[in-house]
């Protein structure tokens, strides 16, 4: 009797294993033959409703049979492992022969090369580099630099004012103030940074980018002006870049200059970059007003200064051909990608 239904059972358990490809199809085998509620298990509940005598043998039966089949399950058990471990290390090969997966590396803005060139050839010669900020005080901004109440530039019209007398600055030179205010003379210092001013066409945006040099020290002049800008240019261009001096005017700088560069389109003969004229004008500057150098609680008698301010994104817009400012600050991807190195 035992050996029939023992006999019935393995040929279900043949099947059954013969069937197993997984470790899910391991678990219900288990639960199936194995198990608490299983089909050995019954067969050994079985064993109650058997004569006496006979229980012994049969016991035996079921017991070799079950040893049988879990001796077996669990060579199954460790086969499915393996080939499931093989079929995971199989996906999850890489092929180093694949072409890999392109990333656009960043590329700095022309307006931050610009700035750092120009920081590199100023540290270069001495100067330090310092950033004020961005919001200031009409007395820094202004007045400090000589700049009457009645001046234009004070309009609102022109200017961003975001409190009675706090603005967003129009320009670098209030650096020149907080320096001559806080550092020892004699000393050079550059400062870039970010401007505003209510203006907004092709060759204006709201915010701009300029730096502001300042040299204090004992009997400096025009002609030192000159040397550093004539250094600034050929670095900034070419090595044969040519300078010239305007007179000017600003409130802060008596005698005042702009400053022009040979065209670096067309090397001073005449283009449209340069409206026909050869020149090409890049900053203001000039030699430190006497009544600002004394603003800032040094003499004038003792101290004299040199200053000068550049817009960035102007000597950027001339060195790499940009014609509309605004094309610098649109996020154009296409464009900006180009000045990847
Ligand atoms: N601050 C002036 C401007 O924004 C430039 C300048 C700076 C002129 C320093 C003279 C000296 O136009």
């Amino acid at each position: 009797m035992m050996k029939e239904k023992i006999a019935a059972c393995r040929a279900q358990i043949d099947e059954a294993l013969s069937k197993i490809a997984s470790g899910e199809q391991l678990k219900e085998f288990h639960a199936r033959f194995l198990g608490k509620a299983g089909a050995i298990t019954a067969l050994m509940r079985d064993l109650g409703q058997i004569p006496k005598e006979e229980r012994p043998a049969a016991g035996q039966l079921i017991n070799e049979f079950k040893n049988s089949v879990t001796e077996r399950f669990k060579a199954l058990e460790a086969e499915v492992a393996k080939r499931e471990m093989q079929a995971k290390y199989d996906s999850e090969s890489v092929d180093v022969s694949m072409p890999a997966v392109m990333h656009a590396p960043g590329a700095l803005h022309p307006t931050s090369l610009v700035k750092a060139r120009l920081c590199e050839v100023f540290a270069g010669m001495g100067f330090r580099v310092w950033e004020g900020s961005e919001i200031e005080d009409d007395y820094h901004n202004f007045t400090a630099l000589n700049t009457p109440k009645d001046h234009p530039a004070r309009d609102k019209q022109d200017t961003f004012y975001i409190g009675e007398d706090i603005v967003l600055r129009t320009h670098t030179s209030p650096g020149q103030i907080h320096c001559m205010e806080t550092m020892k003379p004699p000393f050079k210092v550059v400062m870039p940074g970010r401007v505003f001013r209510c203006d907004d066409d092709a060759t204006h945006t709201p915010m701009f980018h300029q730096i502001e040099g300042l040299v204090i020290d004992r009997h400096v002049s025009l002609c030192d002006l000159q040397g550093l800008l004539d250094t600034l240019a050929k670095a900034m261009f070419t090595p044969d870049t040519k300078t010239r001096f305007r007179p000017s005017y600003f409130p802060f700088t008596e005698p005042s200059v702009e400053v022009d560069v040979s065209c670096c389109e067309c090397g001073g003969s005449g283009c449209r970059l340069c409206k026909g004229t050869g020149w090409i004008e890049i900053l203001g500057g000039g030699v430190v007003n006497r009544r600002v150098i004394a603003n800032c609680g040094l003499d004038p008698d003792e101290w004299t200064g040199l200053a000068f301010g550049a817009g960035l994104d102007r000597i950027a817009m001339l060195k790499y051909g940009v014609n509309n400012i605004h094309i610098l600050y649109d996020g154009d991807q296409s464009i900006l990608r180009q000045f990847r190195k």
